[in-house]
Formats: structure tokens, sequence, C-alpha cells
């Protein structure tokens, strides 16, 4: 295509060279039919020099024609592929900053991945220790002369058995912050109701009341505290004091791990 459009390119310059010179130059526009007949006839009457008839230069100026229309469509094309570089361009662009986007995102994507499972191990790891027990259905418990470790028998939770129904003691499995909180209850007036939280051989309260009226009474508390692995905690029964529970589980104590550290 590009071949032929160059031989007739060729040709019609051949022609035009030629015209030029017999006229005494003219330019390409100036070529209209007319007057590419007259000057034709004027070569023919005019010039011995040459022998091209009408039917050639007829022809001529028809591949002419052709040349100058596929040069417009050639030209067409041409800005209709610089158009399409641009837009192919701005794609391939956007197609690297998509890449470029994507693999941000595949990194920050395998990092959430990494954490989640790091999480899910620290979880699955993580002691699970919480219990929540009663002191007795017998009724009355002392007073003696001496400090009791209050052995809890009613076990309503014991996850983890970090609470002995044996000693009455909860020890530590692993260092972090627990949470422990107990009711005591009596309901004799002759003696008084007093029980203690302790934390190894520290005391951490001691909680005291004195059935004035014959009727009952409750001490409770709750404590945050911070212990070691093995630490213990229990409860312990103050000399000359009473504690009592029964069937409504009055007198309670119970425990668990707010976080490991
Ligand atoms: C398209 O990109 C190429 C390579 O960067 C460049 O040479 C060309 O000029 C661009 N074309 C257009 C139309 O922007
Ligand atoms: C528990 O805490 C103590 C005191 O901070 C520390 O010495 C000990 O190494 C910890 N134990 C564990 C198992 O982390
Ligand atoms: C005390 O606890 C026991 C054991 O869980 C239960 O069967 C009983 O109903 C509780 N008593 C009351 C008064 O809720």
């Amino acid at each position: 295509m590009r071949r032929a459009a160059a031989f007739l390119a060729l040709l019609l310059c051949l022609y035009w060279m030629r015209a030029q010179g017999e006229s005494g130059g003219v330019t390409e526009n100036d070529i209209t039919q007319t007057e590419v007949q007259s000057e034709i006839l004027g070569v023919k009457t005019t010039s011995h020099q040459t022998n091209i008839t009408p039917d050639i230069w007829a022809e001529l100026k028809e591949l002419r024609d052709m040349v100058i229309q596929q040069s417009v469509e050639l030209r067409k094309m041409e800005q209709e592929n610089t158009d399409l570089e641009a837009r192919l361009n701005t794609t391939e662009n956007v197609v690297e900053e998509l890449k470029r986007e994507n693999t941000v995102l595949e990194a920050r994507m395998n990092t959430c991945e990494n954490e989640v499972e790091e999480l899910k191990r620290e979880n699955a790891e993580r002691p699970k220790v919480a219990f929540s027990v009663g002191l007795t259905d017998a009724g009355a418990v002392g007073p003696f002369n001496t400090d009791i470790t209050l052995q809890f028998s009613k076990i309503f939770t014991n996850i983890g058995q970090a609470y002995s129904p044996t000693t009455g003691v909860f020890t530590a499995p692993v260092n972090g912050t627990y949470y422990f909180r107990f009711t005591g209850f009596e309901d004799r007036s002759t003696n008084w109701l007093g029980i203690k939280l302790y934390h190894n051989d520290k005391r951490i309260t001691g909680s005291y009341d004195g059935n004035y009226d014959d009727g009952t009474v409750m001490v409770s508390n709750g404590f945050v505290l911070q212990l070691e692995k093995g630490d213990e905690i229990y409860m312990v029964l103050t000399p000359d004091y009473g504690v009592s529970d029964d069937h409504n589980n009055r007198t309670t104590f119970s425990g668990f791990l707010l976080f490991a550290m």
C-alpha cells in the first residue's frame, strides 16, 4: 500500500515537474481539471517532444487524486495511531500504578495474616483460669482458736484446676493480673463473722461484721492482684470468729486471670 503510494507519488511528481517546466510554474493547487486539459491541449499543440495522450493524463490525474486521498487517510490513521498510543501509554501507566498498589496491598495483607496467626497462637497458648466455689452445705464453721484456711468444697467452676478443694488454696499458674472476690455469710448471733483474704503470707483484707440484730450478716470484697507463677491466694477464718454456709451458697470465693504478663 505504502509502496504503491510512493510509486504513484513519484509518477505524480514527474508529471508535475514536467507540467511546471512547460507552464513556467504552477502550484499543485492550481492544477484543476480544466487547466490540466488545456495544458494537455497546449502540450499537444505546442510541443512535439511529448506524445502522452489525454487518456494517460486523465489516468495520471485519477492516480494523483487517489494518492491525495490515500495520503489524507494515512494522515488520519497516523493521528488515530498517535491518539491510541497516548491512550495506551495512559493505560500502561495506570496498570503500572495498580501493580505497585497491588504489591503494597499484598505486603500489608501478608503482615495482617501473620499478625492474625500470631494472635491465634497467643490466644491458644493463653492460660485459661477461672474458678468459683462455695464453702459448704454443712452450716456453721468455727470458731477455732487459730487461723484456719477455709476449704471451699462446692465447685461451681474450676477451669484450669488452679484452685484446690482439698487445700482451699488457689495457686497462680502463670505470672499475671488476676481478679478475686469473696462473700461471707453468718446467721449466728453468738459469734462475729470474720474472714481474711491472703496473698501468700500477706493479708489483703480482714472482713468482719457482728450479728447484733440476731438476723444475718454478710461481708464482701474484691481485688485485682498481680501474681507471680506459684503465688497462693486463699481465705482464712479468723480465730474466735465464725462463718456459715448451706444450700443457699452464700459464702463463696471466685477468681480469674485477667491477663498474663
Ligand atoms: C508513549 O510512551 C513512549 C515511551 O515512554 C513515548 O516514547 C511516546 O512518545 C509516548 N506516546 C505518546 C503519544 O505519548
Ligand atoms: C514472673 O515474674 C517474675 C518477676 O517479675 C520474673 O522474675 C519471672 O521470670 C517471671 N516468670 C515467668 C515465667 O515469666
Ligand atoms: C447451690 O449450688 C448448687 C450446686 O450448683 C445448686 O444445685 C443449688 O441449687 C444452689 N442453691 C441455690 C439456692 O441456688
